[in-house]
């Protein structure tokens, strides 16, 4: 079977593309390099032995797409590509309109001229907003606050009229946690060139002497130690929910939605005394103002993912942590 992969050269899509050869798929990767290197595909030979099937162009391009449906035989298509900057999609909302909906819908056209109708969509937990229920279910109720969020939800809302349009579509739509955790070869991992927005990234560049401390936003949320909670999944663990929900729609038609979290919570400072604990390394922190649109607690109800796709997440927090320290210390070595 041969897999599409858009934004294969990112974060998620390097460890996807590493699972789908790991369990035989054949690969064709798209990536434009906005907001990945070309180092990566280099990276994934020395990790697969595989030469990558690479097409370096943006999605929203439908007539390179279209070469690389007409050059391939394509059965199916997970779709990363897109911006996912919160704070730059609230000063940038038509940039991020424009680049996440027109690509996915030209991809979405492309798909249609040649026939091909399997796809995993990468969305996000970010649709729930701040939920009402806890763990969330996957019926929980959607709205978003910020353009980001609105851009993975309309997707969400674009890939349901075209099942009804056609019911021979096969659509899975994951919805994302909080990722983070690298490879441990250490050759892949997430790779922020500018200020990290997310805890993880600031953390390891922190450790790293990079950052001077980590700002906690906030220590007054009703949580176990009043510091946001989030459910943290493992990189490979969220690759892996990608290869079982690829093994899923093959076999079934229709559209369905799956969070993909581990269902536990851990807090900012839980994080950060794992990560201190378990790499032997100094966080220092200081506890700031809240963020703007930041919820108090956000994670999963994995039962649907474990019943229908068989999946579930196997790596735990040490794990994570481990591997991402792991990533950021090989790669400021390489640039010192
Ligand atoms: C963020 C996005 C979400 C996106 C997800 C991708 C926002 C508001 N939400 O989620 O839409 O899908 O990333 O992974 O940006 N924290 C600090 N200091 C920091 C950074 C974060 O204390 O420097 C805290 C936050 O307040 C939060 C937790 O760490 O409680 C996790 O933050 P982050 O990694 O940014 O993820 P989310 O906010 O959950």
């Amino acid at each position: 079977m041969q897999v599409l992969v858009t934004g294969g050269t990112g974060y998620i899509g390097s460890h996807t593309i590493v699972e789908l050869i790991n369990h035989g798929y054949d690969v064709v990767c798209v990536d434009d390099f906005s907001n990945s290197k070309p180092i990566v595909l280099d990276n994934l030979k020395k990790i697969t032995g595989k030469d990558i099937n690479f097409y370096e162009l943006n999605v929203c391009d439908k007539e390179k797409l279209r070469k690389v449906f007409k050059e391939n035989k394509i059965d199916a298509v997970i779709h990363f590509a897109g911006f996912k900057a919160v704070g730059e999609s609230v000063a940038k909302p038509l940039m991020y309109y424009r680049n996440n909906l027109d690509s996915t819908i030209t991809l979405l056209e492309v798909m249609n001229e040649f026939k091909v109708k399997k796809i995993v969509f990468s969305s996000s937990a970010t649709v729930y907003g701040d939920p009402e229920i806890l763990p969330i279910p996957e019926t929980a109720k959607l709205h978003t606050t910020n353009p980001y969020g609105s851009t993975k939800l309309y997707i969400e809302e674009i890939l349901k009229d075209v099942y009804i349009s056609d019911n021979d579509y096969s659509i899975a739509i994951l919805r994302y946690f909080n990722p983070i955790g690298a490879h441990p070869s250490g050759l892949l991992g997430e790779d922020p060139s500018d200020i990290p927005n997310n805890l993880m990234p600031y953390i390891v560049k922190v450790a790293n002497h990079e950052l001077p401390h980590l700002n906690v936003f906030g220590n007054d949320y009703d949580t176990k130690d009043g510091t946001g909670v989030r459910d943290y999944i493992h990189v490979i663990d969220l690759a892996l929910g990608h290869i079982s929900a690829l093994e899923y729609i093959d076999k079934h038609k229709g559209i369905d939605y799956y969070n993909l979290g581990t269902g536990k919570g851990y807090s900012v400072l839980e994080m950060v005394s794992a990560f201190s604990d378990v790499n032997k390394v100094s966080v220092p922190y200081r506890i700031t103002a809240r963020r703007d649109g930041d919820i108090a607690t956000c994670y999963a109800d994995t039962k649907k993912a474990k019943e229908i796709l068989h999946w579930e997440a196997k790596y735990d927090l040490n794990e994570m942590v481990e591997s991402a320290y792991n990533f950021a210390k090989k790669n400021s070595d390489k640039n010192e």
